[in-house]
Order: structure tokens, then sequence, then C-alpha cells
């Protein structure tokens, strides 16, 4: 059986090249993981008033990640943060109060800018976030992609990347033994 990985892309632009790093690792995964976007682009700004009643993009949300083993996240860095569409991703999933669908789900965190701190301080903060909603979430290797026109293709960071997807692998595997759940 492949362990499903679903993944959130925190960018809503056609040219995101957090989108291209995404598209990278899954064409340098093993063929043990079966990667399958979730998609955030459609949902509306999250508001409890309608825990009651979640629109239906929320429950498909929910329901997608509930049909993974594992999660990944690739973000960019909106002002030194992760951008408002991911965190607004993220409210619907954890909520209504008590049914929080990333509970005990292994995450990884990768992400992408044309900046040194290659996403770093976005990154840390969704750390702080997924600890909260009980994820294991990978600690290292970390990725923090300095994007730049080309970069994708070259031998080392293929070769950064493939190490950091088989590591997310092993980390998965490891977390479900410790669990006793059967990937
Ligand atoms: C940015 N960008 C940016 N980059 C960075 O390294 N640190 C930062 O804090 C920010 N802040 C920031 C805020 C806002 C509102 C925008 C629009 C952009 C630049 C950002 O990394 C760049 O636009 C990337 O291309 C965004 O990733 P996607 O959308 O291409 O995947």
């Amino acid at each position: 059986m492949p362990i499903r990985v679903g993944y959130l892309v925190g960018s809503l632009s056609a040219q995101s090249i957090n989108r291209k790093v995404a598209d990278k690792i899954v064409e340098l995964a093993s063929p043990n993981l079966e990667f399958t976007e979730i998609p955030i682009k459609d949902l509306p700004l999250y508001n409890h008033d309608l825990d009651a009643d979640y629109p239906q993009v929320a429950l498909d949300l929910k329901a997608a990640i509930a049909a993974s083993d594992a999660i990944m996240f690739v973000t960019p860095e909106y002002n030194r943060s992760m951008p408002g569409s991911l965190k607004n991703a993220i409210d619907w999933a954890s909520r209504p109060w008590g049914q929080n669908a990333f509970a005990g789900k292994p995450a990884g965190i990768v992400g992408a800018s044309a900046g040194a701190p290659g996403t770093s301080m976005a990154q840390q903060h969704l750390r702080n976030v997924l600890g909260f909603l009980d994820m294991p979430t990978m600690r290292q290797p970390e990725a923090y992609v300095q994007y730049e026109e080309g970069g994708l293709d070259t031998e080392r960071t293929q070769a950064f990347l493939k190490a950091w997807v088989d590591a997310f692998e092993a980390y998965i595997g490891l977390w479900h033994k410790a669990t006793d759940k059967v990937v």
C-alpha cells in the first residue's frame, strides 16, 4: 500500500515557485509515496459562525486531510510569516472544536523564496501552529529553498530535495510504527 501524502501549497499564484518545488518533490519521491494536492484557493475566509454548517469546500478539505496518511506543507513567506491563505486553510481544517482533521498526522514543511532566508521565518511560525494542532512534524532535515530560475534542475538541488523527501518517508514510517498504524 502506498503512503498517501496530501499536500497544501500556500500560494494562490499561477506562477508559484512553491508549487514548482512541490512538483519537483513529487517527481523525485519514491513510488512508496502517493502525493495528492489538497486545494485551498476556493476556501472562503474562516468564520466560526459557520461551524454548525460548514461550506462544502471546507468539508472537502477536511475529508482530503482525513484520507491522507501524512501532510506536506509547502509554504511561501509573506512578511516573515506564512501567507494568510495557508493559515486560513489550517483554521478551517482545525475546526469545529474537537474535530481537528490534522491531529496525529505526521507533517513535513518545505518552502521557497527568492531571498536567502528561504522561508525560514514562515516555517518557524508554521511549526508553532502545527505543534498546537498535534501534528508530529519532522525537525530535520530542514528545507529552506532559495529559488532561482533553473535552480530546480541542478544536480545539487535535486539531490537536496530527494534527500528531504526520503527523510520524510522514513519519518512517516517511524511515526506510524510508533503508533501501530499500518501504512
Ligand atoms: C513576499 N515575499 C517575501 N519573501 C521573503 O523571503 N520573505 C518575506 O517576508 C516576503 N514577504 C512577502 C510578502 C508579500 C505580501 C509578497 C507578495 C511577497 C516574496 C515572496 O517570497 C515571493 O513573492 C515568492 O515568489 C512567493 O512564493 P510563490 O507565491 O511564488 O510560491
